[in-house]
């Protein structure tokens, strides 16, 4: 890991190779001005390279001079190798020194490291071709073009017992003439089911084999296509769910999807979401819709019911059950998705009715169910999900989080895409904020892990108080004024917006940040009385949500999102529901894996926890009313108090 030295503060902090360097500057709590977002327009963060190289693209906003003095603009910047930055004092909004002497890099898990954590498993995809050729019959050898087809299949690739699709059935006798004997079969491997031929092409196709993995959230769809044959990725991208159209949050879904009227046009919606996403993605790999063969789904139980058409009305009402947690092997056609004639859908099943597939998907894809590691992870969405587990047992609970961190129901919330503000600093002194987005384009709005950086430092530099109000110290900064909607902080000013309209945060999103933390904090610690643990025996939190590629854990504690256990202990793994997808559609075990936890997983339905709504209340302040719990926190925020008053 490449080491940065920020000068004069002399903070030290390890990064990614790669590293974008403002982003390291921020990581390291070191004040660099940056008002663009990291598009390198505004041409404030200029720092010098004192020692050692980094990956820089030019910039004109530097003159000669500066350029010949090592300066770069930190935006533009990429961190390879140790490097002693300096930051010059024009790039110092205020000249707070750093509170951290030294920072690790953010713990995200690169893939790799996600593979270490799951045991190597020889185990073919869900849905794989094979090449066959084929005896051709004679007066000896009368047997029927099933029968060879199956003898083939078990002779060459060891698949013994299979069943053929009607489908399949139908294609064989065309593809025999035109392959001259010489065919690929298409085979469904599922968990628990004998291996289904699907479908039967002429002549050897093996060369072209894609399976889409889909992560389907109430706010955001995301989707990969994967080239089965190497197990890459190919391409991926997400969007809004366009269900949305009839409700942002779940429960007005579900009262939507009660009628048949409803249900049908929100199975149109989601299909017309996946449809446009797999387009999108085929036509980013060159590759056409119709060689898609399978689908593994991974989504919250409401959006898998309304998915395969089925009604959601049982899960609102007491005692709250879904239809199935199995759900049927269905065409995609028939769901009215994109593919080959005879691609189908498989769905990772959903244990509870708060508790979906993409939790069970997230679980395998973080490793839990081969780990002794006794284990919290969070899936931070619309919902909050939580298990706390390891491989001997597994428990799980629900809250309802709210779209905050999803950047909905925020004034200028936005999902994690190109221009969401993803990371924010703010100046203990002028409360001049820096920003960074996705993408490093102009801002255009703020996503969950930008939302987080915000409060929290609005909280750190005293600006807003425990309660979630600006407190009157913010009534000295230009940055502060009486909006629309009540009091808000400028995060970004209108000149500086993609859209030319000033990026603000209202009290009203801190109060919908607030609620969501809560909720958060308050099923944690539900979880760990009801097992009886001691939040500090945790022995490792793996964080998950689509937050983009960054979450300042330390920031989410500073919150009282999180419990504050050592950062050495965080993980931070991104779409885990994504991740754990496209695992089980490329390795039939993984697909086993998430039917056990599924099984395994005992669900706390919070809404009648009596504990519950006292925990979550204990956790409606910031960090929370219990300090002792948040030591670091409170450290901290003496620090910077500390630190302002000695200027
Ligand atoms: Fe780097 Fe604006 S030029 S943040």
């Amino acid at each position: 890991m490449p080491r940065v030295t920020f000068t004069p503060d002399d903070v030290i902090v390890d990064v990614h190779s790669g590293e974008n360097l403002l982003r390291a500057a921020m990581m390291a709590d070191v004040q660099v001005t940056a008002t663009c977002g990291g598009d390198g327009t505004c041409g404030k963060c200029r720092v010098i390279i004192e020692q050692g190289a980094a990956d820089a693209i030019p910039s004109t906003r530097l003159s000669k001079e500066q350029l010949a003095e090592g300066s770069v603009l930190a935006c533009l910047t990429h961190v390879t190798e140790d490097v002693v930055v300096r930051i010059p004092a024009q790039s110092r909004p205020g000249s707070v020194p750093s509170t951290h002497g030294r920072r690790a890099a953010a713990p995200l898990l690169s893939a790799e490291e996600h593979a270490a954590r799951i045991p190597k498993h020889k185990s073919r995809p869900v849905a794989s071709k094979y090449y066959l050729e084929l005896p051709r019959p004679d007066l000896s050898d009368n047997a029927d073009s099933v029968s060879r087809l199956k003898g083939a299949l078990r002779r060459e690739h060891r698949i013994t017992t299979t069943a053929m699709s009607p489908e399949a059935i139908r294609q064989l006798p065309l593809a025999l003439v035109q392959g001259e004997w010489k065919v690929t079969a298409l085979v469904l491997e599922i968990h628990r089911a004998t291996p289904l031929v699907i479908g039967v092409e002429p002549g050897d196709t093996t060369a072209h084999q894609h399976t889409v993995a889909v992560d389907v959230g109430t706010t955001s769809v995301e989707v990969a296509l994967i080239d089965v044959t190497t197990d890459t990725v190919l391409a991926q991208l997400s969007e809004y769910n366009r269900q949305v159209l009839l409700g942002a949050d779940v429960i007005t879904r579900v009262i939507a999807g009660s009628s048949p009227a409803g249900l049908a046009q929100l199975q149109g919606l989601i299909a017309e979401t996946i449809t446009h996403l797999v387009n999108e993605v085929c036509d980013m790999a060159a590759v056409s819709p119709e060689s898609v063969d399978a689908y593994v789904i991974a989504g919250n139980t409401v959006m898998t019911h309304l998915l395969f058409g089925i009604s959601p009305a049982s899960i609102r009402t007491e005692p709250y059950v879904p239809v199935t947690t199995q759900f049927p092997l269905v065409a995609a056609h028939d769901l009215g998705l994109p593919g080959s004639p005879v691609a189908m859908v498989v769905a990772i099943p959903c244990p509870a009715s708060w508790l979906g597939g993409d939790i069970v998907a997230g679980v395998v894809a973080a490793g839990i169910p081969w780990t002794d590691r006794l284990t919290l992870f969070v899936d931070i969405g619309t919902n909050g999900e939580i298990v706390l587990a390891n491989r001997e047992w597994m428990i799980g609970c629900a809250c309802s989080a709210g779209p905050a961190f999803e950047g909905a129901g925020i004034l200028h919330g936005m999902r994690a895409a190109d221009g969401a503000i993803e990371h924010v600093r703010i100046d203990d002194k002028t409360l001049e904020p820096a920003i960074l987005t996705i993408g490093n384009v102009k801002p255009l709005g703020i996503c969950g892990s930008g939302l987080i950086d915000c409060v929290s430092e609005l909280f750190l530099t005293g600006a807003l108080g425990r309660n979630g109000k600006f407190m009157p110290l913010a009534e000295n900064s230009l940055r502060f004024r009486e909006g629309e909607r009540g009091p808000e902080f400028v995060l970004v000013d209108a000149q500086d917006s993609a859209t030319g309209n000033a990026i603000v945060l209202t009290e009203t999103d801190v109060e919908s940040l607030m609620r969501a933390k809560a909720a958060i904090h308050a099923g944690i610690d539900v979880l760990a009385e009801c097992v009886d643990v001691e939040i500090d025996q945790i022995e490792e939190v793996v964080v998950a949500g689509g937050f983009g590629h960054y979450l300042d854990l330390e920031r989410a504690m500073v919150l009282g999102m999180l419990p504050e256990l050592p950062l050495a202990r965080f993980a931070f793994i991104g779409n885990s529901s994504l991740i754990g997808a496209r695992r089980a559609a490329t390795c039939g075990e993984m697909l086993k894996k998430a039917h056990d936890v599924s099984e395994m997983l005992t669900y706390v339905e919070l809404s009648v926890n009596v504990g519950f709504m006292d925990l979550y209340m204990s956790s409606l302040f910031l960090p929370h009313t219990d300090l002792t719990r948040f030591p670091r926190s409170e450290a901290l925020l003496s620090r910077r108090s500390g630190a302002m008053e000695a200027k």
